[in-house]
């Protein structure tokens, strides 16, 4: 069938991004299917950085169709200027459906979606989240309670008021519960006339993405389903309540890009050669000394979103296996094993022990997922290794037995190594698309 899932089996910034600018070489359809602009997904091209929010990673290859599927939810504010710059570098083409398409079941982010989500984060103190702070939990709740507005929507002047007002009215009642600050008339008038506005420029890019993705797939056309946050923020699977909230797995592509679960191929795990975490939650590998700050220097991690400093932990097997299992992953791609060049001893989590028991899986409870002790086995550092890669061979012997643990542990296929930011600096063992 040639298509494949990415996704990510972290906490997110694995490093999708440039995992699936590569991979769309080998593809003709490159589909979003949640998430919203809360993703950052970084591509190094010939020493030129792009961030993507919204768009797909395809979009850097021009013969490719990227499609916004309907599960994500879609800052029109956000997404024009994300499709504005690209149009700049002669990318997309705003006036034309041919290369890029918005689902019109996509969900729209609104104005109060963003102050609700920060006013609720300020209001829950100590105990909160540590979203982005995009309105993406409240757009998406907008979606389960029946009152969000859709990019088909959206296009329809007429329809952008009753929706707005009725939205504010629900927004009004939590900010001013929350002590935040509510909307008023002409305020909420601007939001309209600005939607309106909105709407129009984006109209010749909605389209029914489900029939366009089934098209081209019955048209013998690969697709690639780029997932976005990782499987541990997935709002049922992941780490409860400090996760997104929507479901990142590759199950879901299948109802997010709205075409059935036969079309969605294999399935491509993409981690990073350690752990990071930003945002609240538990997180068992976390290093908060010195180590941990030396790891977020030399990995740069800082998020490409909000620029928040990534929190920074060993390999964390029990988390991984987990991963794998709940997303049938049939393919792994390692990423940023440059950055442990040079890093002295490393360590990876085996297992975890909860009052001194082996737990036998990944705790759904955060509360024992933040009490257990992880189990490590150490390993020989490696000082260096090279830019780029021909064969696995290139790995110095300490990296290669790194790998092979973390590979044989998990039990699926390697398939794709990182060494480094740029496009190129990867060395690609299979054709991943065709199995
Ligand atoms: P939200 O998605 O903005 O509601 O944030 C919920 C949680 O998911 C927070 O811990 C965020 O830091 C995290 N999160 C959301 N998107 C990403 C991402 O793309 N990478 C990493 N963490 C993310």
């Amino acid at each position: 069938m040639g298509n494949l899932v990415c996704i990510g089996a972290q906490w997110g910034d694995e490093g999708k991004g440039r995992i699936v600018d590569r991979l769309s070489e080998q593809a003709d359809v490159v589909v979003r299917f949640h998430g919203g602009n809360n993703a950052g997904h970084t591509v190094v091209v010939d020493g030129v950085t792009t961030v993507l929010h919204l768009v797909p990673s395809g979009v850097l290859h021009k013969s490719k169709l990227c499609v916004i599927g309907p599960g994500c939810v879609v800052d029109p504010e956000v997404l024009l200027q994300e499709l504005e710059m690209l149009a700049a570098r002669g990318l997309v083409d705003l006036t034309s459906p041919e290369r890029m398409i918005v689902s019109d079941q996509a969900h729209v982010i609104l104005p109060f979606h963003k102050r609700v989500d920060k006013a609720r984060e300020v209001a829950r103190g100590a105990g909160k989240i540590g979203t982005t702070g995009r309105g993406i939990g409240p757009a998406y709740e907008d979606k389960a309670a029946r009152r969000g507005l859709r990019m088909h929507d959206l296009i329809e002047p007429d329809r952008v008021a009753d929706a707005v007002r009725s939205g504010v009215m629900y927004a009004n009642s939590v900010l001013e519960a929350l002590d935040g600050e509510v909307y008023k008339g002409e305020e909420i008038e601007s939001i309209i006339a600005r939607l309106r506005q909105q709407g129009q420029k984006l109209k010749p890019l909605v389209d029914d993405a489900g029939a366009r993705i089934h098209a081209a797939a019955q048209a013998g056309k690969r697709v690639l389903f780029e997932g976005a946050q990782g499987a541990l923020l997935d709002l049922d699977h992941g780490t409860y309540p400090f996760v997104t909230s929507s479901n990142c797995l590759a199950a879901h592509a299948s109802v997010g890009a709205g075409v059935g679960p036969n079309l969605l191929g294999r399935v491509l795990a993409v981690l990073k050669a350690y752990s990071t975490r930003v945002g609240e939650g538990p997180f068992p590998t976390e290093m908060t000394d010195a180590r941990g700050e030396d790891l977020r220097q030399r990995g740069r991690e800082f998020g490409a979103t909000t620029g928040r400093p990534r929190r920074t932990g060993w390999l964390d097997l029990p988390a991984l296996e987990y991963a794998v299992r709940i997303n049938g992953v049939t393919d792994l791609a390692i990423t940023k094993l440059d950055v442990l060049a040079g890093y002295g001893e490393l360590k990876v989590c085996t297992a975890y022990e909860l009052d001194g028991r082996r737990l036998p899986h990944f705790p759904h409870d955060v509360r024992k997922l933040q009490a257990v002790t992880p189990v490590y086995e150490s390993f020989e550092g490696f000082d260096k290794v090279p830019d780029r890669i021909a064969s696995l061979d290139d790995l110095p012997a300490a990296a290669r037995r790194y790998l092979n643990f973390v590979v044989q542990r998990l039990g699926v296929r390697l398939s794709i190594v990182g060494v480094g930011p740029g496009r190129g600096q990867e060395l690609v063992m299979h054709d991943v698309l065709a199995g």
